[in-house]
């Protein structure tokens, strides 16, 4: 050990040691993930958890359990708001239900890039839905990880226009806008919880489901899975939330280490998708994934979904303004 990582270590047991003594109690939170090992929802925890122990002198920490092993993800956000839960890291689309204003994030082919998604979350826009779902699921945002764009897989065939998704069994979250954005391509979709997926695909209750490269090859659907379009339809974004009640029972200082964690976690998972996205894709074709481009530039799965989807929840989301501020946030155009 060099003497600054002495100094260092001797500094985090002294201020761990003057916390305790103040009367702190030294937790270990319990936080949910909804995906397997080796994803941005794991690479954002195990961060979140380093940074949490380095700003509490390691008073605090915090312990993943992967896997939906603590509940479906829209389970782990009941179960946050009445505070038997601390923290969970699971998408967005599961938070939805709970706080509808949230499907801006969610709606077809808003966000467009990584920038996209790092300017709406970072931004006002991301401040102003922090509040909402505090006011309406009881459950704070703390960080973002980023999972890059939900591409379709699936065990029947390949897949490159709209016609031919047609007869695909496909597996959705239980969220409205995703819901409506297969009916626009004339699919009937299969609402199912994420912890129940893997299953489905492997029984073939179901044909296919979308996620990002990384969360196909977390969930090892690969296994289940032969084929993929790469649809850019919606970019996951996967926040981490603690219970407000947990939250709001915190001292003033481990109000400000939690959030600096959450802050400090997030700049990992960007980076964390930006080093190992291509890798994960170029593993799943090694593994014997086939990709498929959309035809035509996806223009018609394009047109389809925002002319059918985006107006249908407009009042959701608080209305056709809440969408344009993100459009003009992204450099877009307003729709009329
Ligand atoms: C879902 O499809 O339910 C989620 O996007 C899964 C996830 O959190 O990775």
């Amino acid at each position: 050990m060099t003497i600054a990582q002495c100094l260092s270590r001797a500094a985090t047991i002294a201020a761990a040691s003057i916390l305790l003594a103040a009367g702190a109690q030294a937790k270990d939170f319990k936080i949910a993930v909804g995906d397997g090992a080796g994803g941005t929802q794991e690479a954002l925890g195990l961060a979140f958890i380093e940074a949490l122990e380095e700003n509490t002198g390691g008073a605090h920490s915090g312990k993943l359990f992967l896997n939906g092993q603590l509940g479906s993800e829209q389970d782990t956000v009941n179960d946050a708001a009445i505070g038997t839960l601390d923290f969970s890291i699971l998408a967005i689309n599961n938070i939805t239900p709970f706080s509808p204003s949230v499907g801006t994030m969610t709606l077809p082919y808003v966000i467009l890039s990584l920038e996209d998604a790092v300017t709406l979350t970072q931004g006002p826009i991301g401040e102003e839905l922090k509040e909402n779902t505090i006011r309406d699921a009881g459950v704070r945002i703390i960080g973002w990880a980023y999972s890059g764009f939900r591409v379709l897989t699936n065990s029947a065939r390949p897949v490159e226009t709209v016609e031919d998704l047609e007869g695909l069994v496909i597996r959705v979250p239980r969220n409205e806008i995703m819901i409506a954005t297969y009916k626009a391509w004339g699919v009937n979709p299969t609402p199912m919880a994420w912890s129940e997926t893997f299953a489905g695909l492997q029984q073939k209750v179901v044909d296919g489901q979308d996620n990002p490269y990384i969360t196909v090859y977390a969930m090892k659907f690969d296994e289940v899975q032969d084929y993929v379009t790469n649809l850019r339809y919606i970019f996951s974004i996967e926040p981490l939330i603690v219970s407000e009640a947990v939250f709001q029972d915190m001292s003033e200082e481990d109000q400000q280490a939690v959030l600096a964690a959450g802050e400090a976690a997030t700049k990992a998972s960007e980076e964390f998708l930006r080093a190992q996205e291509e890798t994960i894709k170029q593993e799943l074709v090694s593994r014997g994934m086939e990709i498929t481009d959309p035809a035509n530039d996806e223009q018609e799965f394009i047109d389809l979904a925002t002319e059918a989807v985006w107006p249908q929840f407009y009042d959701s989301i608080g209305g056709v303004e809440k969408l344009n501020a993100a459009l003009t946030a992204l450099g877009r155009d307003p729709v009329e």
